[in-house]
């Protein structure tokens, strides 16, 4: 540095370099490096400053397509999955309006109307929600099983097609080889349902719908038919069925009788509690019976 301040003291002419010379030129020279270094360093900070800036600025506008882009594939996403359930629905709902059509031509032949469809298909889905309720069916009842039920209860006659018209009609009490003959409906309805099934192997809707045709006149005592089966060995749905099954025909007018007031129903359904029916199921009947009662009603009055 000294070096540095004599030669310039040599080029301005300046003969007497006293050490306070030396010492303010320092001063001097080293505030304008300090300054120089200063001002070097704030253009390098504004400029990095700047970019720093356009580059958040074009980060935050990318973000805001991307976020942008992503909202509209989830309302395309959205959209098209509505199509497909609206679809789906559509071809499930036809289906099922021509299963009900063929059920209810069936049944009209022994006198019965789409109230009895509409009514068993609902009072079972109704005992099916209460069961759902209890820990012991809370794994087996989903909202799966209830919607299958509902669909597929009004099936369980469906073998009456091969009932003649003569027993089917009869307007008094059959005879005992008449009620034999009758009493086929349910493997008849279980054959036709299981060579659907074979078809449609993964179809619960099927399966179950073959259950209660198969089931729904079995007794918790073995008693029933068709294969005199007991307890558990009757799938539930058929055990549901079998109640709701009764319970309606209990309360319907019939050629041969007036239709039953819900309680003469009902207390004949409790004096089948463990002989015909599950004593379980029947408890949870018995339990929300007014609503079983007020359902019945309602569908009747509305056919009306
Ligand atoms: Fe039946």
């Amino acid at each position: 540095m000294n070096k540095t301040i004599q030669s310039l003291c040599s080029q301005f002419k300046c003969e007497i370099v006293t050490p306070e010379l030396i010492n303010a030129t320092q001063l001097l020279l080293s505030d304008f490096a300090d300054k120089v270094d200063l001002q070097l360093q704030n253009d390098l900070m504004s400029d990095m400053m700047y970019k720093y800036t356009e580059l958040s600025r074009s980060l935050e506008e990318s973000n805001r397509i991307i976020a942008q882009r992503e909202m509209e594939l989830k309302k395309y996403s959205e959209h098209l999955e509505e199509l497909v359930d609206a679809k789906v629905r559509e071809i499930s709902d036809a289906q099922i309006a021509t299963i009900y059509a063929l059920v209810k031509l069936a049944e009209s032949r022994d006198g019965d109307t789409g109230a009895h469809i509409e009514r068993t298909a609902q009072l079972c889905r109704l005992l099916a929600e209460k069961l759902r309720q209890l820990p012991e069916f809370s794994e087996i009842i989903d909202d799966e099983y209830i919607e299958n039920i509902y669909r597929s209860s009004p099936l369980h006659d469906i073998g009456k097609v091969g009932i003649p018209d003569a027993i089917l009609q009869k307007p008094g009490k059959l005879t005992p080889e008449e009620y034999e003959i009758m009493m086929t409906h349910a493997e008849i309805g279980a054959k036709t349902l299981e060579d659907v099934a074979k078809q449609y192997k993964g179809n619960t809707f099927i399966k179950m719908g073959l259950e209660i045709a198969k089931g729904h006149h079995e007794k918790w005592d073995g008693t029933g038919y068709p294969n005199g089966l007991s307890g558990k060995d009757i799938p539930l749905s058929a055990r549901i069925m079998a109640i709701v099954d009764v319970y309606d025909a209990l309360r319907s007018k019939r050629s041969y009788k007036e239709g039953f007031s819900h309680e003469k129903s009902a207390k004949i359904i409790e004096e089948g509690m463990g002989t015909h029916f599950d004593p379980l199921l029947v408890g949870v009947f018995l339990r929300y019976q007014n609503e079983f009662r007020d359902l019945y009603d309602s569908i009747t009055h509305s056919y009306l």
